[in-house]
Parts: C-alpha cells; structure tokens; sequence
C-alpha cells in the first residue's frame, strides 16, 4: 500500500465487481437504446476504460471536462464549469459516467448540459457515492452505483489529490496529514 494512504476502500477485486454488475446492467438497460457514453474527465478515465472493455452491446464514446475543485483543495469551490463539444447529442442515450457523488454539483450540472445541448435521455452512473456530503437543492438521482462511502477524502483509480495518486489500482483515503486535514 502507498505510504499516503490510510485505508483502502476498493480493492482491484471490488472494482472489478463493480465493473462487472454495472456493465451488465447498462448493456441489459440499453440494448434496445442508441448508447453513448460521456466521461467525466480526469477522475472517471479508469471506470470509463474498464466500464468500455464490459459492456456487450454497440455504443460510442465522449469525453467532457468540469472542474469544481481549487487546485490544491479537498473542498469544491462551489461552481461547476462544464466543457463539451458533442455533436449529434440528439441521437443518443447518454449514460454519464463519473468517478465520485460528492456534493453531486457536477453531475448535476452535466445532466442539465446534456439536456439543453439534445441528449434524447440522461443517466448517471457513479463508481463512488458520498452521501453525506451532497450540497442543498441537490436531487439527482443516481441510475448506477458502485458503491456508497463514508465521508472521507479518497484518491486512486483515477482520483486525485492535487492531480496526484490517479494511477493507484485501488481507492484509497488519503491520509489526512497529507492535505492539512
Ligand atoms: P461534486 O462535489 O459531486 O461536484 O464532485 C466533483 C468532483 O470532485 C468529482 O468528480 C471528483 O473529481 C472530485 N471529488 C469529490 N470527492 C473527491 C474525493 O474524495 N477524492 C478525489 N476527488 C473528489
């Protein structure tokens, strides 16, 4: 285990059940659907690319930006800016996807994007769930999640702190002396 972190909170072999059980349900959910799916950058492209070699049926890909967090910080700023090109949204059913439900601003915020730009339908779908945490006049629903955890600050699979520990093959809480906390 990395000297950082505290506690691991998914090991490979949970992400890979995970990965397994929701790649199941989106090609069962979707199969009758025109699929895209839309990452979340940069925390959501290792759930993307094992969610990508899973799911059975026809889809096609994007990759959109938005930041909430202060550089540095374990705490978001607040807004959420959103950054996507996608062309043709209107021929799709997008399923979001997402390394965290944190305050749920920025899922909150794409879904209203995907929605003004076309997207015939929107889902989200989560790897990470922290309940405790979501911001008032939040209620999104989550279609698909991986799994729900305590209000911790956590980094790997593609989490990171400060645009570190992102390589890390599990998910792991940050040890607190780490960020100030
Ligand atoms: P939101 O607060 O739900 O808008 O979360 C926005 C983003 O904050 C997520 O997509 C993550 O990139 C980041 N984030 C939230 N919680 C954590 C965490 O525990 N570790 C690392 N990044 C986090």
């Amino acid at each position: 285990m990395h000297k950082d972190i505290k506690e691991i909170l998914l090991s490979e072999e949970e992400i890979a059940e995970i990965v397994s059980r929701i790649s199941k349900q989106i090609s069962e959910d979707y199969k009758d659907k025109n699929l895209l799916l839309v990452c979340v950058l940069k925390g959501s492209v290792c759930f993307m690319a094992d969610l990508m070699r899973n799911i059975s049926i026809p889809f096609k890909i994007e990759f959109l930006r938005a930041k909430s967090y202060l550089s540095g910080s374990t705490e978001s700023a607040g807004e959420v800016e959103v950054r996507s090109e996608i062309d043709h949204l209107d021929e799709y059913d997008v399923v979001v996807v997402e390394d965290i439900f944190d305050t749920g601003r920025t899922l909150q915020r794409v879904t209203e994007k995907m929605l003004q730009d076309g997207a015939k339908s929107v889902s989200c779908c989560s790897l990470l769930d922290k309940p405790e945490r979501r911001a008032e006049g939040v209620d999104l629903p989550l279609d698909y999640v991986g799994k729900t955890i305590p209000n911790a600050f956590v980094v790997g699979y593609g989490l990171d702190f400060d645009e570190n520990y992102r390589g890390l093959p599990y998910v792991g809480i940050l040890k607190p002396e780490v960020y100030g906390g």
